[in-house]
């Protein structure tokens, strides 16, 4: 089992700087997890959402305020230590399944222990377990083109898995969904939270899914309070 998780945010501000402005996204973000909860995040567009994935992901840098995740802040590290970090600590789930087309299902989900070396001891067998979880045992060898959109979702959750992060980040995981497929894969979502003991983080406008979770989120005027 992982040691417990934690992603603590303190006083977290972000702005974009535009030509002849600057644009103000996040004010004065804080909250902390206790082991391994699951948060919603809703609110309108535009309201700093996706940027607060981006953050806490390290793909981008507050512009003050920090982020720690199982106790390491992420402004103490180097770009490559960051790189690292983001491949072994973090799983992303985005909109679109961003699956690579020329390869395989079993290949893409592959992907992401190739980065760095002997960090997981079978690669293949966690692959192919997680796969099985996620009830595509029988897809491996299929090429993204060759499955249908709530399967396609299925594996970029298995992908965003396979290094066993200790927070998975989802944006809009469901937007490109019908309803019930919708459910399967945040039902999906929450078995392998449970079964993995990860932070849960999904950004969605899919009300009938918010109670599930452990803590909800609210995005509004340049803040992000907890309801
Ligand atoms: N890289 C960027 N450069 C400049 N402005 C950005 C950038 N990313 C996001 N923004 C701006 O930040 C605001 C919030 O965007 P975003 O976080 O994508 O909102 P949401 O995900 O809630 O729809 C928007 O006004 C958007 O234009
Ligand atoms: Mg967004």
């Amino acid at each position: 089992m992982n040691d417990p998780v934690s992603l603590r945010i303190s006083k977290v501000y972000k702005s974009f700087e535009h030509i002849h402005h600057t644009v103000s996204v996040l004010q004065d973000v804080s909250f902390e997890t206790v082991q391994c909860q699951s948060l919603v995040m809703t609110g309108p567009s535009g309201s700093g959402k996706s940027t607060l994935l981006h953050l806490i992901g390290a793909l981008d840098k507050p512009s003050s305020g920090e982020i720690a995740i199982n106790g390491t802040s992420l402004l103490n590290l180097s770009e490559l230590e960051l790189a690292k970090f983001r491949n072994q600590m973090i799983g992303f789930v985005f909109q679109d399944h961003h699956l690579l087309p020329q390869y395989s299902v079993l290949e893409n989900v592959l992907i992401p222990t190739m980065a760095f070396k002997n960090m997981s001891p079978n690669p293949q067998k966690r692959a192919i377990d997680l796969l099985e979880k996620i009830g595509l045992a029988d897809r491996i060898s299929h090429r993204p083109a060759e499955l249908s959109g709530g399967e396609r979702q299925r594996v970029a959750i298995a992908r965003a898995l396979i290094n066993q992060p200790s927070i998975i980040l989802c944006d809009e995981p469901t937007g490109n969904l019908d309803h019930d497929t919708a459910n399967t894969v945040i039902s999906l979502l929450f078995d392998l939270h449970q079964t993995e003991q990860n932070i849960l983080v999904v950004v969605t406008h899919n009300q009938d899914l918010e109670h599930r979770f452990d803590r909800r989120f609210v995005f509004k005027e340049n803040s992000c309070i907890e309801v």
